[in-house]
């Protein structure tokens, strides 16, 4: 695990974005993982700035999305579809066939679940996972007691993360659908990088448990722990319970110059 503490949101998601900017530059076919949520939001801000200015390519880049609401029209204002078409897919020119999220409004769930997986293993597996943190330490919708093997699947989204949704539906709970279709927590360790991204003070907790507590289906993010390469981007705030953290700055400041962004 490697832990980089940054000073604020803004300088840890422009690292964030450095990664996966050279991930794509060293391999123009990367298969990238998304996120929703508030948190990758300004690494997908730097990213188009990068496409513009800079000429990021994404024209053979292939994307799966960990996550997608249950019941909602795939244009339904708050689907998962609709936040990365606004905050991503619009701006930059990774090809429509290249881009895969779970189809939440599919006949037969399992079946499109299967599917999700199958199109994952086509395309060889996903190179990098960029995943946000759930106060409660679900990565995905994996919410706590979910199987630590699990693959892509129907789940039942906790009385506390409906609540924490609520405010993209009008602050009104009734209109907050109950079930999501994620990435499993296996489907996520399979990945070949993972980069986790956390801000704010209310992650400092859940934070500081995922990467010094114990390993357990509580905490879905735990699991992290044993992934081969997994990064952790944090800020002040969201590091600041790590009882290590010292350390993890020290490792960061210190890393060889080739090492560096
Ligand atoms: C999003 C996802 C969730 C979020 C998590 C944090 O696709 O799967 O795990 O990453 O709920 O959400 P924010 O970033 O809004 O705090």
């Amino acid at each position: 695990m490697e832990i980089i503490i940054q000073p604020t949101p803004e300088a840890g998601s422009i690292i964030a974005a450095r990664i996966i900017a050279r991930l794509v530059r060293e391999n123009p076919d990367s298969v990238l993982g998304l996120a929703t949520g508030a948190t990758p939001v300004a690494t997908y801000r730097e990213l188009i700035r990068m496409h513009r200015e800079e000429g990021l390519d994404f024209s053979r880049v292939t994307t799966f999305n960990l996550d997608e609401y249950v019941g909602l029209p795939l244009e339904h204002p708050q689907s998962y579809h609709t936040f990365m078409d606004e905050h991503l897919f619009r701006h930059i020119n990774v090809p429509r066939g290249r881009i895969h999220i779970p189809d939440g409004m599919a006949a037969d769930i399992p079946a499109e679940c299967a599917r999700f997986e199958a199109a994952i293993r086509a395309v060889g597996g996903i190179d990098l996972q960029l995943l946000g943190i759930g106060a409660n330490g679900h990565i995905g919708f994996n919410e706590p007691a979910s199987s630590l093997a699990s693959r892509t699947r129907i789940k039942t989204l906790t009385a506390q993360s409906r609540a924490d949704n609520a405010r993209h539906f009008d602050n009104d709970l009734a209109k907050v659908p109950m079930h999501c279709i994620t990435m499993g927590v296996g489907t996520i360790m399979d990945c070949r990088q993972v980069l986790l991204l956390a801000f704010g003070e209310n992650k400092a907790d859940v934070i500081a448990e995922a990467c010094e507590g114990a390993i357990s289906a509580m905490n879905p993010a735990t699991i992290l722990q044993m992934h081969p390469v997994a990064k952790f981007v944090l800020d002040e705030a969201a590091g600041a319970k790590l009882r290590r953290r010292d350390y993890y700055r020290y490792v960061w400041e210190n890393k060889p110059e080739w090492q560096r962004l």
